[in-house]
């Protein structure tokens, strides 16, 4: 078993998962980079917390897909043999104007629905049993202001961070005390989200 502690954070090859990653490297953290896509990125944030003195394991799997969070999971096991925090960060989002009601099918919303609110539930079920065995461990689920102030990308995105936030609740309530369970709602973040949103206008 590994003496460091481990986070694991999804979604962390790019903006505020990859920034997570170096903090808790900069802290003497060994890290899991999780991504869906694009594997250079997520090689490039490994690279950085290996710099600052870590581990870094890289695993590609799209946390809307139960198995691929049970196989991350298996390969942290098989890696560190441990857990310690879970940043459930990994999000997606469509671009489409509040008034364009037009916009937005119910694909759309079983999309963003099945990476930011189920996607973080699956993370959650998948490695509860390796956060507890070295309780007190913590998940943070990275929400967004969006789910409280009726503005954002899109009407589908703001319904799932809400569902995020009635989901944190519960969790914490499920696996409390021995994990704790909380959410970040960020306001605008400089990343490459946001700047895809804006070249949309
Ligand atoms: N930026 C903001 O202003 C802002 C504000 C409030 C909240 N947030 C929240 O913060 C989180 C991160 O946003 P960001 O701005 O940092 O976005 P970002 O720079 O676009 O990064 C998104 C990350 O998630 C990964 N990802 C996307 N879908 C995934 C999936 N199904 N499974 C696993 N990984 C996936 C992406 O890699 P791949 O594309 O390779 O999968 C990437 O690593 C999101 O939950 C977002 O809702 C952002």
């Amino acid at each position: 078993m590994n003496d460091r502690k481990l986070c694991v954070i999804t979604g962390s090859s790019s903006g505020i998962g990859a920034a997570t990653a170096r903090l808790y490297a900069q802290h003497g953290w060994n890290v899991v980079i999780n991504f869906s896509r694009e594997a250079v990125p997520a090689d490039a944030t490994a690279d950085a917390c290996r710099a600052l003195g870590g581990e870094a394991l890289v695993v590609k799997a799209d946390v809307a897909f139960d198995a691929d969070c049970r196989r991350l999971a298996t390969e942290v096991e098989a890696r560190f043999g441990r857990a310690d925090v879970l940043v459930n960060n990994a999000g997606t989002t469509k671009f489409v104007a509040m008034k364009d009601l037009e916009g937005l099918s119910a694909e759309d919303f079983q999309r963003i629905y099945a990476v930011n609110v189920i996607g973080a539930y699956q993370m959650t079920r998948a490695l509860a049993p390796l956060l507890r065995r070295h309780a007190p461990a913590g998940i943070v689920n990275i929400s967004s202001i969006a789910s409280m102030m009726g503005m954002g990308s899109s009407l589908a995105y703001m319904a799932s961070k809400g569902a995020l936030n009635a989901l944190t609740i519960g969790l914490a309530r499920a696996l409390g005390p021995e994990i704790r369970v909380n959410a970040i709602a960020p306001g605008l973040v400089e990343t490459p989200w946001l700047q895809q949103g804006l070249e949309r206008g």
